[in-house]
């Protein structure tokens, strides 16, 4: 072999090894702290996992499961206490801001830029994102929490109808009692309590009395009429659950729901990611309808993951991929039609998605020119973790008691918003 060919190789294969310890380099590895373990909610996570190993990266799961997430949140803040903090975790709502000011979280301000995301975001979405105006989480979706989900072959063995008001829905559920179905599946934890608790709030005192009550803690709406309205409505609809509700976890109250074992579920359209993973049809095998008397209104509900601050170059590039990725048009799909919720990103394509998805996007929109969007207390997106823990507790407990009158509850309530 002539001396020439002998170095053309050598300079080639020396360009090979090159780009190999270029790409090597490129690649890093994200450890992704989340809860999504449900049918739905994990194959929505898979199409995250398989995002970032698309670009090439590794993905490190790391699942704490427990629906509504206080479980992981527990063990994010040991790990972080600890040193050991992952490179993203499911952060959301307020809590965004309590960990950017603890000075953990990694500045995303170059991918925000880069992609837009100031002109792809509802403003009251993309001002939760940051921190003293730089972007310090990145949104996945935006779920719809005041739905309520109907088995409609339960509901015509039952000759009943499927509610729009609170009087309507206590005739269905005295009418699926009477047919021996379970009239409300629920799961008996602190945060579905609180879905159902809100929901009512919403339907019962409306988008003004559940902002002023439930967001800015006043306490003349917490301790006035309406309330003890809502809290008797509450604490009506526990009569109609069963005797094994407490502590189920809420994908296996909507399995039942699934089944026709239970006839209605208040809960955000993450079950529906539950309906659809079971291979149900929207219209077909469930109903989905606004929770009694909010069909005017959207409790919102943005999931949204925040990256730590780490050192390794590599995976900082990949963290820096996967919040790109994330606000891309296409993960956007794929993501929310598992997940149940739609995409956060405006103007995005929705011709693949459901009817529910289809109303749940143009009420967005239509509630937030109306001012009837509200942020979901029980899923993080109001108050203080402090006072939303504080506050639960106390529904919890009047949900749970047979001594507590509604009056005591009130005053609880009111007690626990004042926790700072
Ligand atoms: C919510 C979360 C949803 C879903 C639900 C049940 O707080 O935002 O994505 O996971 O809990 O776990």
């Amino acid at each position: 072999m002539s001396k020439k060919t002998l170095i053309a190789l050598r300079t080639s294969a020396v360009a090979a090894a090159a780009l190999m310890t270029a790409l090597a380099v490129q690649a890093g590895e994200v450890e992704v702290l989340h809860y999504w373990t449900s049918g739905g909610e994990a194959k929505a996570a898979k199409a995250l996992q398989a995002t970032l190993q698309g670009k090439g990266h590794t993905w490190k799961d790391f699942a704490v499961a427990g629906g509504g997430g206080d479980s992981a949140t527990t063990v994010l803040k040991s790990r972080v206490v600890s040193g050991n903090a992952p490179s993203a975790a499911q952060i959301k709502g307020p809590s965004i801001q309590e960990w950017a000011q603890e000075g953990v979280l990694a500045d995303m301000s170059d991918v925000a830029a880069a992609n837009n995301w100031d002109k792809l975001l509802p403003p009251v979405v993309a001002n939760v994102m940051k921190y003293k105006g730089k972007y310090v989480a990145v949104p996945v979706n935006v779920h719809r929490v005041n739905w309520l989900w109907a088995n409609p072959e339960a509901f015509k063995k039952a000759g009943a109808k499927v509610p729009t008001t609170w009087d309507e829905f206590f005739v269905a559920a005295d009418k699926l009692k009477a047919a021996g179905i379970i009239p409300v599946a629920h799961g008996g934890q602190n945060w579905q309590d609180f879905t159902t608790f809100e929901s009512i709030a919403l339907g019962v005192g409306g988008p003004d009395f559940y902002k002023k009550a439930l967001v800015q803690l006043d306490q003349t709406a917490l301790k006035s009429e309406t309330m003890t309205k809502v809290l008797s409505t509450f604490k009506r609809v526990k009569t109609y659950t069963d005797k094994n509700a407490p502590g189920r976890d809420w994908n296996l109250a909507t399995a039942m729901v699934i089944r026709g074992e239970a006839g209605m579920q208040l809960m955000g359209d993450w079950a529906k990611g539950e309906f659809i993973a079971a291979g149900k049809k929207p219209g077909v095998d469930f109903t989905c309808v606004a929770a009694p008397g909010t069909a005017k209104d959207f409790t919102f509900n943005i999931d949204s993951f925040a990256l730590f601050k780490i050192k390794n170059e590599a995976n900082v590039k990949a963290q820096k991929d996967l919040a790109a990725a994330i606000m891309s048009p296409d993960f956007q799909e794929v993501f929310n039609l598992n997940k149940g919720s739609i995409p956060v990103r405006l103007g995005a394509d929705m011709s693949k998605f459901d009817d529910c998805a289809k109303l749940s996007a143009k009420d967005f929109v239509e509630t937030a020119k109306a001012n009837t969007l509200v942020p979901s207390i029980a899923h993080g997106m109001a108050v203080s973790s402090a006072a939303e823990g504080a506050i639960k507790d106390a529904v919890s407990n009047f949900w749970n008691s047979d001594k507590m009158t509604v009056a005591d509850a009130v005053n609880k309530i009111a007690a626990a918003a004042k926790t700072k």
